[in-house]
């Protein structure tokens, strides 16, 4: 187990790591993630956690990138090396783009955002 200072860290990427994201090539993209920002030596501003399910299995694999809240599906190994470059340039992709997250919550990004069952009032599990 691993206990990481995180002071400085500019952006936390959520690699989802379930199972449909996994079927299709989640662990490889979290893998050219890792690869790329050892590349850029970028350790310290870029952290990606490999998380569980994200609730968003149709858009598989999903990447989740914060502070700016933005979503991310359908990605591949090669659009997460691109959005870790686009990550240190300042810029957050619009390239797979669901969602991003602003002052009114969550705002769907494209028409992909705005499919899937409607969440009412129970909380969601977790
Ligand atoms: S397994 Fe990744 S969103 Fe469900």
């Amino acid at each position: 187990m691993t206990t990481w200072n995180l002071e400085g860290t500019k952006c936390h990427l959520l690699v989802c790591g379930g199972s449909s994201c996994k079927k299709r090539r989640g662990e490889d993209i979290l893998e050219t993630i890792e690869e790329e920002i050892e590349k850029q030596g970028a350790e310290a501003r870029i952290h990606p956690t490999l998380t569980r399910c994200m609730g968003r299995c149709n858009d598989a694999p999903v990447i989740v990138a914060y502070p700016e809240g933005v979503w991310y599906g359908e990605m591949s190994p090669k659009l997460g090396k691109a959005l870790v470059r686009a990550v240190l340039k300042d810029e957050m992709p619009e390239e797979n783009r669901m969602y991003t997250f602003g002052e009114d919550g969550m705002t769907a990004s494209s028409e992909r955002g705005t499919k899937g069952k409607k969440k009412g009032g129970k909380a969601a599990k977790v």
